[in-house]
């Protein structure tokens, strides 16, 4: 049985007084949640206000994006050492803004997806077509082809220490949610590439939704077999929406 995930990815939101406000909203509201962990991953600077607040509160942290290097002369990047010394649990690879902005290719992802496993962190791997591939009908090619990327350089075996979240791209931050059909048929794709694998970490992994999710449309896609939970951005940013969708996983 899959315990579902409601990560929270506040991207590059806040200030010391409005999340402050958000994690003891989030902290008080967890007896709402009956069900799901939560983690929420914020911008680096603020993972120590995380850290301080939600402390044996329930509720896991992490960060949004991780090096592939170990440490020394890589200005502006975060060690998986680092998020670790700071109690993160998650680090998010591959968010398709860090693949559309920063050009991280498919290899690159799998690089950080294997650095955050190796260090012990439970990396959450960002996969999912733009409307241009949906349109040209390549969905599952794309996000085979950067799924593929991971068990390549990795094995299989690798997806069972981690965490799959499919955003597509058209529904982030758009409002235009994938029906629970049609993000349950590219699950359902993404497991059975996992199961020709390998049938028992296809079982055990969770995929996550990711796009437009919000406490009025969470239960329905949750509730679809191969939804395991949600990463969400806009309505992470609200302890009641935030703790609405984790209620959604009830
Ligand atoms: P929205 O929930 O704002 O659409 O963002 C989804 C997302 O990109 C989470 O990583």
């Amino acid at each position: 049985m899959r315990q579902p995930l409601v990560a929270g990815n506040w991207k590059m939101n806040g200030s010391q007084e409005s999340i402050k406000t958000l994690l003891s909203g989030i902290k008080s509201g967890m007896g709402r949640v009956n069900n799901a962990e939560v983690a929420v991953c914020a911008p680096a600077i603020y993972i120590p206000m995380a850290q301080a607040e939600l402390q044996d509160s329930g509720v896991a942290w992490g960060g949004q994006d991780v090096s592939t290097e170990a440490s020394g002369a890589f200005t502006g990047e975060i060690s998986t050492a680092m998020l670790q010394d700071f109690g993160c649990k998650y680090a998010i690879v591959g968010h398709s803004e860090r693949r559309t902005y920063h050009g991280e290719s498919d290899q690159y992802v799998a690089k950080k997806y294997a650095a955050a496993r190796a260090a012990g962190l439970v990396p959450i791997l960002c996969i999912g077509e733009t409307l241009e591939e949906r349109e040209q009908g390549i969905t599952e090619e794309v996000v085979a082809r950067q799924l593929d990327a991971v068990i390549e350089l990795e094995g299989v075996a690798a997806l069972a220490n981690g965490v799959i979240a499919y955003e597509p791209v058209w529904a982030i931050g758009t409002g235009k949610t994938a029906t629970p059909d049609q993000a349950q048929d590219v699950h359902q794709f993404i497991r059975g590439r996992v199961a020709a694998h390998d049938q028992a970490v296809a079982d055990g992994v969770r995929i996550l939704y990711g796009g437009s999710m919000k406490p009025d449309n969470a239960a329905e896609l949750i509730s679809k077999p191969d939804i395991d939970g949600g990463l969400i951005g806009g309505a992470s940013l609200k302890a009641d929406d935030f703790l609405g969708i984790c209620e959604a996983a009830n």
